[in-house]
């Protein structure tokens, strides 16, 4: 399968990217693509006033790897009590309604406070469930975020399984909604 772990924000030494990219191994080692969606990647056209109707090939480009997937993670770091405007962004440049329609989807929150996320991850959900999402039902929250990396990885042994338990169930929600013609 294609996971496409998309990590919620642009800002330049994010952890959410750290944590994406452990995601991103985390399903490699069980034999799936994954493709690290960051947002930084993101073209400035992604301003354009035009960009909701047409897209030129970098932004399309991204689009497309997102279209690809046959599941998502979602990283989503908490923003001012949210998940970054960025990310926001991005949702509204995808094509209605197959950027969500019927896509598997799954969310890890991370936040330097104690809130872990929750509300951010809770703001983004109702989007995707807006938008018709397979939502996954086991989410994944961090806080603390500062001090939860040690040499780019997360450093709490029971984190990483929870992590790990969480790619394990995905992929088994993926392939359940396959079998039952979801
Ligand atoms: C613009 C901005 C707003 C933030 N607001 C919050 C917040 O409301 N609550 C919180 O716990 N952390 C907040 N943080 C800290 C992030 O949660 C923290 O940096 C965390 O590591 C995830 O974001 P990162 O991927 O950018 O590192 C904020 C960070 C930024 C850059």
């Amino acid at each position: 399968m294609n996971i496409v772990v998309v990590c919620g924000t642009n800002r330049e030494g994010s952890l959410s990217r750290l944590l994406s990219a452990e995601v991103a191994e985390s399903y490699e080692k069980r034999g799936h693509t994954a493709d690290l969606l960051d947002m930084r990647e993101l073209p400035t056209e992604v301003l354009d006033p035009n960009a909701y109707k047409e897209k030129g090939s970098a932004l399309q480009a991204i689009v497309d790897r997102f279209l690809a997937a046959d599941g998502v993670v979602f990283v989503i770091p908490e923003y001012n009590g949210s998940y970054p405007g960025i990310l926001k962004l991005f949702i509204d440049m995808l094509p209605y309604p197959e950027g969500f329609d019927s896509r598997p989807c799954a969310f890890i929150g991370l936040a330097a406070g104690e809130f872990k996320s929750l509300r951010a991850v809770e703001h983004f959900q109702q989007v995707a469930g807006y938008r018709n999402a397979y939502i996954y039902p086991r989410r994944m929250f961090i806080g603390q975020s500062f001090q939860q990396f040690v040499d780019g990885r997360l450093s709490d042994d029971e984190l990483s399984k929870r992590l790990q338990a969480q790619s394990d169930g995905f992929l088994c929600f993926i392939e359940s909604l396959r079998q039952n013609g979801a």
